[in-house]
C-alpha cells in the first residue's frame, strides 16, 4: 500500500478542516481549535510535507528549521486506519533529506517515544522549555 501513498512538500491540497480532522483521528493533541490560527502555524514553517491516499490526506508532518544547523519537528502525525505501514518512517526520511545537515529536535509523547527511537533518534536531557504562559 506504501507504494500507493504519494509524499508531497508544501501547503498544496492542504486546508484547516483537513489538518484538524487528521490531528483529532491520529490522535495528534495540539491546544489550537481556531481554523485561521492552525492554517497561520503551517503557512509560518519552513517545511511541511504531507501523505496523500487516494485524494485523501493519510500524513502530515511540519518543520521549522535555518537550514544550516538546527531543525525543530513540530506535528508528525499518520492516519490511524493506516498506521504501522511505514508511513512515519517515509515521511521522516523526506523530512531528514530536506533538512541535510542539521540536528532534528522534537517533543515526544509516551505513545511515539518509542517510533523515535526504532528510527535512531537519541534522547537528549540537556533540552529545556519555556511554557507559552
Ligand atoms: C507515531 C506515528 C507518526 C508513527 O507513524 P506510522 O506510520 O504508524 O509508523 P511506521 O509504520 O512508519 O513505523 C516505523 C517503525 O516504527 C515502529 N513504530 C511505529 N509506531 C510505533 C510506536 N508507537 N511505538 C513503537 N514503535 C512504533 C513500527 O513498528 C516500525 O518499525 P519497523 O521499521 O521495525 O517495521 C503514528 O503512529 C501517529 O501518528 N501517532 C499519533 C500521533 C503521534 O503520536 N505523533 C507523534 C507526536 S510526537
Amino acid at each position: 500500500m506504501i507504494h500507493e501513498v504519494e509524499f508531497r512538500e508544501g501547503l498544496e491540497g492542504l486546508t484547516p478542516a483537513r489538518i484538524m480532522t487528521l490531528y483529532r483521528r491520529a490522535p495528534l493533541i495540539r491546544p489550537v481549535d481556531a481554523q485561521e490560527k492552525v492554517w497561520e502555524m503551517y503557512e509560518n514553517s519552513s517545511l511541511v510535507v504531507t501523505a496523500w491516499h487516494e485524494g485523501h490526506l493519510v500524513g502530515i508532518a511540519r518543520v521549522l528549521t535555518d537550514g544550516v544547523l538546527q531543525s525543530y519537528l513540530c506535528d508528525l502525525a499518520v492516519e490511524p486506519d493506516v498506521q504501522g505501514l511505514g508511513i512515519g518512517k517515509k515521511m521522516i526520511d523526506e523530512v531528514l533529506e530536506r533538512c541535510k545537515g542539521t540536528e532534528l529536535l522534537l517533543r515526544d509523547s509516551n505513545i511515539s517515544s518509542s517510533f523515535y527511537e526504532r528510527l535512531g533518534f537519541l534522547r537528549v536531557e540537556n533540552a529545556w522549555m519555556r511554557t507559552a504562559g
